[in-house]
């Protein structure tokens, strides 16, 4: 495996193999196995005659709140590692100072599926993600680029960016990693309080029950309603958002014969963690 550290590295250990199947993981690092689970994937896309290519930065412009950027965790060493044992080709680890330029004055806004859900209480965030997941697709140009659908409404985005700019890259969604408990891994998962991550699984459970009431012809606030309400009796959770929208357009589900998504938000202290499943009425 090689390592970049800048835009002209990255340049030219990609000079060479330009034509070949190039697949993009991008990431901000603190991999856990859900990034690995990534990785392979990627490298399984790729073949032996592709190259897998793996981002690690931790990406300012994407953070709306101060404490959160300045308490996510980082491991480059144990990073490097990951990427190498699951077969990427090349990881570009740049600094902010590499990756921006001080006066930097472009934006880059979707402006419909960001208004809800996470982008409702995230303000720029999404902007941010999608500035530099812009930036690493222009600097990759990569064929293919994997994310995971615990971020599905990033995913949604992501895929509207490509289509909306035709961008010429096929876009891949991962399936959520789990705990065998339940939690969906997240990086922000190291933070919780032993008591925090002992309860934490209360959010699978409670999709879990949800999509059954939803399934079995449950209204949609009420379905919402129950999984506000398991949530919301552990000490010290509070829910951002329990939404059910359809899985497409993010908003109203005006179909409830079309892919419903329920997503919740919910802070357990001062760590915020997000899920989701995906819901067909039957
Ligand atoms: O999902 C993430 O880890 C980040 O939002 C991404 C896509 C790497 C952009 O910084």
């Amino acid at each position: 495996m090689q390592t970049a550290y800048t835009k002209e590295e990255l340049r030219s250990l990609l000079a060479p193999v330009r034509g070949k199947r190039i697949v993009l993981v991008p990431t901000m690092g603190a991999l856990h196995e859900g990034h690995a689970t990534l990785l392979r994937q990627a490298r399984v896309l790729a073949g032996e005659d592709g190259v897998v290519v793996a981002s690690v930065f931790l990406n300012p412009v994407q953070f709306d709140n101060a404490g959160d950027l300045a308490t996510y965790p980082k491991s480059p060493a144990q990073d490097s590692e990951t990427c190498d044992s699951c077969g990427v080709d090349v990881v570009f680890m740049p600094t902010p100072d590499v990756m921006y330029c001080a006066d930097r004055s472009i934006t880059l806004e979707e402006t419909h599926l960001s208004s809800v859900l996470c982008g409702a209480s995230r303000p720029g965030h999404f902007a941010g993600v999608c500035l530099v997941v812009n930036k690493l697709f222009n600097l990759v140009q990569p064929t293919d680029a994997i994310f995971g659908k615990k971020d599905y409404q990033q995913f949604a985005i992501l895929r509207r960016m490509v289509r909306d700019l035709d961008m010429p890259i096929t876009l891949h969604g991962a399936e959520i990693v789990r705990e065998a408990d339940g939690l969906a891994l997240s990086s922000r998962n190291v933070r919780l309080t032993p008591e925090h991550r002992a309860a934490a699984p209360a959010i699978r459970r409670s999709l879990l029950a949800a999509a059954e009431a939803y399934s079995a012809g449950k209204d949609v606030q009420i379905v919402c309603a129950q999984v506000r309400g398991a949530l919301e009796s552990i000490p010290g959770v509070r829910c951002d958002y329990v939404e059910l929208v359809d899985a497409e357009t993010l908003h109203d589900l005006t179909d409830p014969d079309r892919l419903a998504l329920l997503a919740v938000a919910a802070w357990f202290g001062d760590v915020r963690l997000i899920d989701n499943i995906e819901l067909f009425r039957a």
